[in-house]
């Protein structure tokens, strides 16, 4: 099978390469590196099943000819998360409304009907006051701070862009609304919680827990999230629906923190630190965020393998031989 991932160069993508390329695919990447990384996909790079297309989706013109050659098609190329959405707004419009209807174009000039995943996220849900986010939920945005729903509106966009091209060109698409989502390759820029909590535990300072750490959120390991994809994207079940994919388990921010410090064994004094110094503005956080997976696992067979734990101990023993401080050898594969 041909697959072609955009943003497969980044946490979640590079993980999804490896996936097909375990099972035999031919893997076509396109990232412009903003902030996926080549090192996420350097293991690849001398395979002859594995192409790699440095260049932005905006604008590369080999959209059409990847397009028309690809089976699959996992689109992720985003500005990714609140915190860089709300430094860069403009880019957010160009590269996840923007190219989002580029690559829909570009399946749809492509005369062929290929198997299309679009990734969009659990932000659309809002200030959903249920305890499970359901696919069937109203969607809640507040309408003040505009810009603090940027990231949100681009993913509900990008369902919409795609979810009409594929009516009317006929080709099978599946939106994945990813919840959080942790894991190897994971970098801790822009406010990404997990890695900065295991850094901070593992070289001894301070853990910072914005506000009062009573928000809770649901964590999934990376190496189930791509599982889940794959899954989806070819389950004869799943075309035309929007599907939620991460894990169910709820822990709030500041129990996530004690139980890195604790799996670390460290003795790093946790800190509170209020929206506004982390923001640099008033910002409305989600008080919780807890996937109904009922849809995922009726129409897939999918089932986790990783627990919270388990991923956060795989993390710390990551985060101690970068360091210098273990040896790689007792590393997990993956
Ligand atoms: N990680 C999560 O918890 C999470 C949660 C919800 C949704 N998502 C979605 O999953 C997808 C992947 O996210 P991720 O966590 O791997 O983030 P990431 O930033 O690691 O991946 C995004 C990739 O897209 C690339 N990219 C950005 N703009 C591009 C452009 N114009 N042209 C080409 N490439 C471009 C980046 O370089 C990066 O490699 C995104 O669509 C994101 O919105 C992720």
């Amino acid at each position: 099978m041909k697959i072609l991932i955009t943003g497969g160069a980044g946490f979640i993508g590079s993980h999804l390469a490896h996936l097909h390329l375990q099972k035999g695919d031919r893997v076509h990447v396109v990232d412009d590196l903003s902030t996926g990384r080549r090192a996420n996909i350097a293991l690849h790079l001398g395979l002859s099943r594995f192409t790699f297309s440095e260049a932005d989706i905006v604008t590369w013109d080999g959209l059409n000819d990847a397009a028309r050659a690809a089976d699959r098609i996992y689109h992720l190329a985003a500005v990714v998360g609140v915190r860089r959405t709300l430094e860069d707004p403009v880019r957010v419009v160009k590269t996840n409304i923007a190219g989002t209807e580029r690559v829909m174009r570009a399946i749809e000039k492509s005369g062929r009907r290929p198997e299309v995943l679009v990734a969009s996220s659990s932000e659309a849900y809002g200030f959903n006051p249920r305890p499970m986010f359901s696919e069937s939920d109203d969607l809640l945005l507040h309408s003040r701070d505009h810009l603090r729903w940027c990231y949100a509106v681009s993913k509900l966009t990008d369902e919409f862009i795609a979810y009409s091209y594929a009516e009317k060109f006929g080709f099978k698409l599946t939106v994945a609304r990813l919840f959080n989502t942790i894991g190897p390759r994971q970098v801790e820029h822009y406010g990404m919680v997990v890695p900065n909590f295991v850094k901070q535990a593992v070289t001894g300072r301070p853990i910072t827990v914005y506000a009062d750490g009573s928000q809770t959120r649901s964590f999934a390991d990376v190496r189930d999230t791509v599982r889940a994809l794959d899954l989806l994207a070819g389950s004869p079940l799943a075309p035309g629906e929007t599907v939620n994919v991460g894990a169910d388990q709820e822990i709030s921010i500041l129990d996530l923190a004690r139980l890195v410090r604790e799996r670390a064994d460290s003795q790093s004094e946790i800190v509170f630190i209020p929206y506004r110094e982390a923001y640099g503005e008033d910002f409305e956080d989600i008080t919780h965020r807890r996937p109904c997976l009922d849809k995922l696992f009726e129409l897939t067979s999918f089932q986790h393998r990783w627990t919270l734990t388990a991923t956060i101990d795989d993390l710390i023993t990551r985060a101690r031989a970068e360091l210098g401080l273990l040896e790689t050898k007792e590393l997990h594969p993956g």
